[in-house]
């Protein structure tokens, strides 16, 4: 069986259990952030052992389940934990939930991960909104044939394709009133400056799972990275290259390498994860009405 049927054999057993109507809004979740996933309402619960080929993460605090129901009145899918290639994955198992999201006709999908901050000014448990990515993991899930059935929007699919706006500046836009609404001002960034309620940045991807050290920090920050990360850069190229427009979202939970006081831990990331995880399901119940109904405007 190729990767091809793979995918639509788990998008097909997902129509099945969802019965049809499958929401057009896509939301991952990242290390320690899954209270998102228990707002969706009239939920149907899929751990990913039971969805055909699905990679299933080993990483604690990563729960390994879709969710999919409505989130603040929208149809979502959430996935609650994905699968990293720290952990031994390829890259194309990696992307593997994202292609059987695009699979299912989602439109856009909503990226979140744990991120350690770069950028000064960054406190821990802050949200910042991804405006670009750099690609530092060495790899590009893109790699080997390409296979234009993927594509989930005419014109996609390509070969080549532009990445010049990976990360939709109409969702930010959407995303920063919803956050507004939320009451996020002042300490989440450069309200005073831009009239932003979140602030956005650069997100780096390092192949992990070693972290950083102060070293390559410095360097990263050099190159104009703001938080940095070991996921999210592969689904953002695969769901670029099927069309589906990208909104990323770091959860800020810890300084980066070299720039605190205390020595890294997953333990850190995990508690900080804990923290910030109730407001970003806030962020994501306000957000998911908004980007469903963008997409349900769309041809
Ligand atoms: N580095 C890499 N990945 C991370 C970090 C970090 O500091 N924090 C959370 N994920």
């Amino acid at each position: 069986m190729t990767y091809y049927e793979q995918v639509q054999e788990a998008a097909e057993y997902l129509e099945w259990r969802l019965g049809g109507g499958a929401p057009r809004v896509g939301i991952v979740l990242g290390s320690g952030l899954g209270a998102a996933a228990d707002a969706v309402a009239g939920a149907a619960v899929m751990p990913y052992g039971e969805i055909p080929h699905f990679p299933h993460s080993t990483v604690e605090g990563h729960s390994g389940r879709m969710v999919a129901g409505e989130l603040g009145g929208a149809p979502v899918i959430v996935l609650q934990g994905r699968a990293h290639a720290y952990e031994g994955y390829s890259p194309r198992e990696v992307t593997f939930p994202m292609r059987v999201l695009g699979a299912l006709g989602i439109r856009a999908v909503v990226l979140t991960n744990a991120a350690g901050g770069i950028a000064q000014g960054l406190h821990v448990g802050q949200i910042v909104l991804l405006a670009d990515h750099i690609n530092m993991m060495g790899w590009n899930p893109l790699t080997g044939p390409n296979e234009p059935r993927f594509a989930a929007r005419p014109g996609a699919g390509l070969r080549f394709f532009d990445m010049t706006e990976a990360y939709s500046k109409a969702l930010r836009e959407l995303a920063q009133e919803a956050a507004r609404e939320e009451g996020f001002t002042g300490d989440e960034g450069q309200a005073g400056e831009l009239g932003l309620a979140l602030k956005e940045g650069v997100y780096l991807a390092t192949p992990g799972p070693s972290f950083e050290t102060p070293a390559e920090i410095r360097a990263f920050r050099a190159l104009g990275a703001t938080l940095v990360g070991m996921s999210t850069v592969p689904e953002t190229i695969v769901a670029r290259h099927m069309g589906i427009e990208v909104l990323g979202i770091s959860c800020v939970t810890n300084l980066a390498a070299g720039l605190g006081s205390t020595p890294l831990s997953h333990v850190e990331v995990e508690e900080t994860g804990r923290m910030v995880e109730a407001r970003l399901a806030g962020l994501l119940k306000r957000l998911a009405p908004r980007i469903a109904a963008k997409v349900e405007q769309e041809p």
